[in-house]
């Protein structure tokens, strides 16, 4: 196929850039080599219109409302039932699994599942309130202290031991966190429960009081796991990739992503849902003053659980959470007056002229607090969930950007607006 330019022209240059082809009609122009041939830079503070890599991984087209794993539409990853572990493998090594590829994986994970005593000990000198995501952050890291062996970069073998410990100890981590914050004492894993099943019982076994996993709950869980697993180039995901592109090392990159995805505008945002859905519930505002103090631009308050800087449509996965509300609430028999808010709230911002014409529609994470919330899972664990599925996304991300020979240090350029040259004043001589 021809190559194909753009022409820009500056002054009395023109200069001819590379199109570059997707394999879903995407386009993007290469300037690559702009400020090296031309001393040029452009600007684009957000990266909302820069593609900084190519991946094969996540494919999102936010107009249509479609997001893929390796090609795969996620409304297929419920079939026959949703499994996590399945779709981390995928996400990570490229492949849907066969059985025994499965088996080991699993077997992997569950051979990793206990934290070193070290670590373990340090939840004790936790201030009981700690948030969770800086506990998960700090102790991601610490992996690091406790698994040496496996920070060398570019031998395949450690690089799956290292990723078995990653994906099977954050979820240690993140049910200590719970049981440190409620006082309890640790649940230590059972080795012969699932991924899912196993987090929950950590989470809510007691001494002499096995918690029972219902398969609804089960489900729901490697659902939304699953859900959240990858989401292409994403505020975390890019934290990732930046930092593993000065190769520092799979623990350490993944405990930067935990920090990024805290964020309310992120992560973070589940549990803002939750807080305005609750807000509304025990009376303090209604579903109406919500969309008022979101459009007042003189209020920093936004709809949580609305928005998202790729999709101007429906987000998919939004869709399948609201389905799966009404199959877990029937299947518990629990209703929840926050899902009839949630959908109150949803009926009239996507009636309202701000909402429609900015294609504000709800993302993942304004029904995911919800069905968590269902599980008994609670607010303040919600980003930490978000962080456990996201986990695989990060991970294969990180491997890409490895793996590709092309890839070097990431460091953007800048336009600098500060002062000309100016000289130091000493200090007697300062008013
Ligand atoms: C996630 O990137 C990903 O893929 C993220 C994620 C993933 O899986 O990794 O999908 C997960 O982070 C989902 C998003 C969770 N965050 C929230 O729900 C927080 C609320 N949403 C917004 O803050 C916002 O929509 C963002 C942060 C999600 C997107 O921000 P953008 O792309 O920078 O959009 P913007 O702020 O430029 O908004 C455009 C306009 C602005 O109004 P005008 O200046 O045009 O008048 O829309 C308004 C915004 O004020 N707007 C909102 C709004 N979201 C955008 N107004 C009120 N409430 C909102 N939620």
């Amino acid at each position: 196929m021809n190559q194909e330019y753009a022409k820009l022209i500056i002054g009395d240059k023109t200069i001819e850039l590379p199109v570059l082809n997707g394999t879903e009609g995407g386009k993007a122009v290469d300037i690559s080599r702009l400020y090296e041939e031309h001393g040029l830079t452009t600007f684009d503070s957000s990266l909302a219109n820069t593609a900084f890599c190519k991946s094969t991984i996540t494919y999102i087209d936010g107009d249509e409302g479609i997001l893929r794993y390796h090609g795969i539409p996620i409304e297929q990853f419920d079939r026959p039932k949703p499994n996590f572990v399945e779709v981390a493998y995928l996400l990570i090594f490229g492949k849907l699994p066969t059985t025994n590829e499965l088996a080991d994986f699993r077997t992997r994970l569950t051979d990793n599942e206990l934290l070193h005593e070290g670590i373990r000990r340090q939840f004790n000198d936790l201030p009981p309130k700690s948030p969770p995501m800086a506990i998960l952050s700090a102790m991601l890291s610490q992996l690091a202290c406790y698994h040496e062996k496996f920070l060398p970069l570019g031998d395949d073998e450690l690089f799956v031991e290292a990723v078995a410990r990653l994906v099977s100890k954050a979820r240690t981590i993140a049910a200590y966190s719970y049981r440190r914050s409620q006082g309890l004492p640790f649940t230590y894993p059972d080795p012969n429960m699932r991924y899912c099943a196993n987090f929950l019982h950590m989470m809510f076994s007691i001494p002499h009081l096995q918690y029972t996993v219902s398969e609804a709950v089960e489900d729901a869980l490697n659902l939304v796991l699953i859900l959240h697993a990858d989401h292409e180039q994403n505020c975390s995901t890019a934290t990732v990739r930046v930092v593993g592109s000065a190769r520092a090392n799979l623990f350490a990159s993944c405990a930067a992503g935990v920090s990024a995805l805290w964020g309310p505008l992120h992560g973070g945002a589940n549990v803002e849902v939750m807080r305005m859905l609750e807000g509304i519930h025990v009376g303090g505002m209604t579903p109406e003053d919500c969309l008022e103090a979101a459009k007042d631009k003189a209020n920093p308050f936004r709809l949580y659980g609305f928005g998202h800087r790729v999709y101007k449509n429906y987000d998919p996965r939004a869709k399948i959470l609201r389905a799966a509300c009404d199959r877990v609430f029937a299947a518990l028999k629990t209703p929840d007056p926050l899902l009839d808010i949630a959908r109150k709230l949803e009926e009239i911002a996507l009636a309202d002229p701000y909402f429609i014409d900015r294609k504000l529609y709800p993302n993942v994470d304004f029904y995911s607090g919800i069905l968590l919330r269902a599980m008994g899972i609670p607010t303040n664990m919600f980003t930490v969930v978000f962080a456990l599925g996201r986990l695989p996304g990060w991970i294969s991300q990180w491997k890409e950007q490895h793996d590709d020979a092309g890839q070097r240090i990431i460091r953007p350029r800048q336009l600098y607006t500060g002062n000309n040259l100016t000289h130091y004043v000493p200090i007697e001589d300062r008013e």
